[in-house]
């Protein structure tokens, strides 16, 4: 049975299938472009793919002040299109408009222990900055580990810092098989090289430094942000000889400039490139590599009725895959009560 029913692609060459989440928290940066995305991107013409919003999981942090969470999967949606996810391709759609996220997450949470979950890092690191150490947030990566096996997905492609996530949904899709009967494909992280992305502080990208460049940002915007960027402190003026590696503009011109290695960095080291020329150039680039994006952005926006119903047809090929992983669930759980089909 195919995963998802979608007419234009090449069936045939897809054996496996992947589901991939992320959080809608606020608008897509450079980084969640480069390190995520584009990655994304490549993988929907050999997999069933299954990009998912995880609203649920956002709401960990987010549960107090829900006014934004509507504009947020609804940028996000456009972020995935304007980015290059291709409805046609893939299914786009949001994690709680597929209610077996939820009753498989019930399941998994009787067989995972407790101990289990306090142990893990991203749960002991996080916890003290929450305002309330909830039982949800606990129970975030059993939630994360039903988004992925309600798909019976092989593979999921994420940052290292998910890692154990992915381990411990693959433990439970293993103690699962073990105490019924085998339902559940086990699944692997995909890791992929991701570019190293700085913000302007010379820190990690991130929306919560404000040290981040959106995508939607205007050229002009970017220009700015890009001014304001941290360089090598010894290189005061033009003529001082400077250190590329280490500067986060030069990250960027490895991303976006052709041949920097030979075009910017040594007349970087010689002092011959002053830093507001070498930021004026990266600006430039990056504008140019963007400019595709932020235009097919701008036109999405103007169309939200479209938006909405490209993630009312993923829900639906979503639903379909869920349902019959969740039916197999049930049969091997010997829940399958009813006799006839609501
Ligand atoms: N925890 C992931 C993150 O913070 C988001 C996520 C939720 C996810 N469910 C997922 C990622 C399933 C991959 C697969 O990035």
């Amino acid at each position: 049975m195919p995963d998802c029913e979608v007419a234009s692609m090449n069936d045939k060459a897809r054996k496996e299938t992947i589901l991939s989440g992320m959080q809608p928290t606020g608008k897509l940066h450079l980084g969640n472009l480069e390190g995520a995305l584009r990655n994304w991107v490549r993988l929907q013409d050999e997999y069933w793919m299954y990009c998912c919003i995880v609203d649920w999981h956002s709401l960990t942090e987010v549960y107090a002040d829900t006014s934004e969470l509507k504009e947020s999967v609804f940028a996000m949606a456009v972020d995935f299109m304007a980015a290059g996810l291709d409805p046609e391709k893939c299914a786009i759609f949001v994690q709680s408009e597929v209610k077996e996220h939820a009753e498989l997450h019930l399941i998994f949470s009787m067989l995972i222990t407790v101990p289990t979950l306090t142990r893990l890092p991203t749960y002991r690191e996080k916890k003290d900055d929450l305002s309330l150490d909830s039982y949800g947030f606990l129970g975030y990566p059993v939630l994360q580990a039903a988004d992925i096996c309600i798909y019976n997905a092989h593979k999921v492609p994420v940052g290292k810092d998910q890692e154990k996530h992915i381990w411990l949904a693959k433990d439970l899709a293993i103690r699962f098989n073990q105490t019924y009967r085998k339902v559940f494909v086990e699944p692997e992280p995909l890791f992929t090289p991701i570019p190293l992305i700085l913000g302007s502080d010379n820190r990690k990208m991130s929306k919560s430094l404000n040290n981040h460049i959106p995508i939607d940002f205007t050229e002009k915007e970017t220009e700015k942000r890009i001014k304001s960027y941290y360089t090598d402190p010894k290189k005061v003026r033009k003529g001082d000889p400077g250190t590329p590696e280490g500067c986060p503009i030069y990250l960027l011109h490895q991303l976006y400039t052709a041949d920097a290695a030979d075009k910017i960095a040594p007349p970087c080291r010689t002092g011959e490139l002053g830093c507001v020329d070498c930021k004026k150039q990266a600006t430039e680039n990056l504008n140019v590599a963007l400019r595709p994006i932020r235009d097919r952005r701008a036109e999405l926006v103007k169309q939200p009725d479209y938006v909405w119903d490209v993630l009312a047809t993923g829900r639906d090929r979503a639903t379909q895959r869920a349902q019959s992983v969740m039916d197999k669930v049930r049969r091997a759980m010997k829940t399958d009560y009813r006799y006839k089909k609501r």
